[in-house]
């Protein structure tokens, strides 16, 4: 039996999701939850796209000690120096370079000729051994690369010093089959390919990054890559989470496993989509609502008798638990941290201290307090981003014959109030031009998403929201039994997150 090392790049091919963009502390937040879930290597951004991205790289290798922090680099100095820099505290690194071999980006992206492309090869990966132990090299575009020369280019690289050869197929056109034969033609011609690790890494605009993965493993891949459910450029990345279960599943068949501890795989799939506000689907495979739900009554009948009748996986096997009640309005601080414990949160004393007060403003509102609950409630309550503004009150008049009219009162740092009222289109869109007018911050609603934690009537609402200020692009979440408190919270969220972009340690004085 193979064990396939886990390559996650949900924080750096993820993040290029169309609308994605995550702050530093949940990058950290995500990369902890990775590290949790036994992910062999993080590639924890692209350190040289900008100064936000290199912190959050240099953090995340400060912080994460069991995985290989890997960071991004096209073939240039200047973008392997500003890697160098980010992971220069890592415990364990890793420098991931790359270089489309393709003719179609030879031509068009490039505009080198396939000898210039190998040169610029070996000197990347060269340069990158000065510095680092681990290289990965990446064949951009191997997919429609010539064989004949992907074996020149790889063979080229390997000599030159690096570890782990990538072969992706950046656009998702191949079929598993010809992925399969590709790592195949490969291992037959690149003489030293034995010695290194062989890696996969496929996108599914045809929907086959998946299958497409899995026949590369076949063929001989000792590493896939991929994301957390599945996120990632146009139609998105392997879902690694589907992968790592077909191969518990099929061991059978591949003859191959992880090293994955497949029960943090729910709340790793829970809190990326949480943070990046990528909703998941209700039919994705392993981690979707329904992925475990029985709808006919011949199935439920089946699976009451024996569950293996309709269910290949069984839900605890990811780590879904039963919505139990687990507190309620009788519990003390004591058992709430032991909760918080169980749930996988190592929160400082000030941070439960919060989330025990939310805690109980919830258990006046709502009877029955979930897992989900908590983890929704403490994860909007640890609040990232600096706090420039806190929201008070929000009060609203609404009819439906008359304009909604919004009135919200701030706290600003340094304990000023700010009061504002606004009328809208909506009793949303109200609420967000009162916030605006008591900030004076002028931004743009890129996204609005609302979703129900639990379930029933007193369920927890949950609202995501983007923004954008020029160049700026964040998010924000809020909580509530309300979902209008909760749309002013993650607005509010996200304003303070603008803030904190644009350097103030306060906003501006209005009025
Ligand atoms: O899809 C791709 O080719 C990539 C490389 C940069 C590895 O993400
Ligand atoms: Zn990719």
């Amino acid at each position: 039996m193979r064990t396939i090392e886990i390559f996650d790049t949900t924080l750096r091919d993820g993040e290029q999701s169309p609308g994605v963009n995550i702050s530093m502390n949940e990058k950290v937040e995500i990369a902890l939850q990775l590290e949790k879930l036994g992910v062999t290597r993080i590639e924890a951004g692209f350190a040289a796209a900008s100064p936000g991205d290199q912190k959050s790289v240099a953090e995340i290798a400060r912080r994460v000690k069991n995985s290989t922090i890997v960071t991004l680099a096209r073939s240039t100095k200047d973008d392997m120096d500003k890697a160098y820099e980010a992971l220069r505290h890592a415990q364990n690194a890793c420098l991931h370079v790359f270089i489309a071999t393709s003719p179609i980006h030879r031509q068009y992206k490039l505009r080198m000729t396939k000898e210039q492309v190998l040169e610029r090869a070996v000197e990347a990966v060269k340069y990158a051994k000065k510095y680092f132990a681990e290289v990965q090299f990446s064949a951009e575009d191997a997919g429609r690369t010539e064989i004949p020369f992907l074996a020149e280019v790889v063979e080229a690289v390997i000599k030159a010093g690096a570890t782990t050869i990538n072969l992706p197929d950046t656009v998702g056109y191949m079929t598993p089959k010809e992925y399969g034969n590709l790592f195949r033609e490969m291992m037959l011609r690149v003489p030293g390919i034995e010695k290194v690790r062989l890696s996969c890494h496929c996108h599914d605009d045809l929907g086959m990054a998946v299958a497409n993965s899995l026949a590369a493993i076949e063929a001989g891949a000792t590493q896939v890559e991929g994301t957390i459910n599945g996120i990632g450029e146009r139609a998105g990345n392997a879902a690694l989470e589907e992968v790592a279960l077909a191969l518990e599943t099929r061991k059978d068949y591949y003859q191959a496993t992880t090293a994955l501890n497949l029960k943090e795989i729910a709340r790793t799939s829970q809190l990326v989509s949480r943070l990046t506000g990528m909703i998941v689907p209700g039919n994705k495979a392993v981690v979707g609502a329904n992925a475990f739900a029985h709808e006919s009554g011949i199935h439920q009948d089946g699976v009451l008798k024996e569950a293996s009748t309709y269910e290949i996986i069984r839900p605890e096997t990811v780590g879904f638990k039963s919505n139990k009640l687990v507190l309620g309005k009788h519990s003390g601080r004591h058992a709430f941290k032991e909760k918080l414990v169980e749930l996988g949160y190592h929160l400082e004393q000030q941070e439960i201290d919060t989330a025990f007060t939310a805690f109980k403003v919830l258990c006046d509102k709502k009877k029955e307090i979930s897992d989900d609950d908590i983890l929704a409630l403490v994860d909007a309550k640890i609040v990232p981003a600096a706090e420039s503004y806190r929201l008070e009150s929000v009060q609203l008049s609404y009819g439906n014959l008359s304009m909604p009219t919004a009135s919200v009162r701030l706290v600003r740092a340094d304990g000023t109030i700010c009061e504002e009222a606004a009328c809208g289109n909506g009793s949303v869109d109200s609420i967000y031009k009162a916030i605006d007018r008591a900030t004076g911050e002028d931004v743009t609603l890129a996204d609005y998403k609302i979703i129900s934690v639990t379930q029933g009537q007193d369920a927890l609402g949950e609202v995501f929201v983007r923004l954008q200020q020029g160049e700026i692009t964040v998010t924000g979440r809020g909580v509530s039994t309300d979902v209008l408190e909760a749309s002013a919270i993650a607005y509010v969220r996200a304003i303070n997150k603008i803030v904190e972009r644009r350097g103030e340690s306060m906003p501006l004085a209005v009025n």
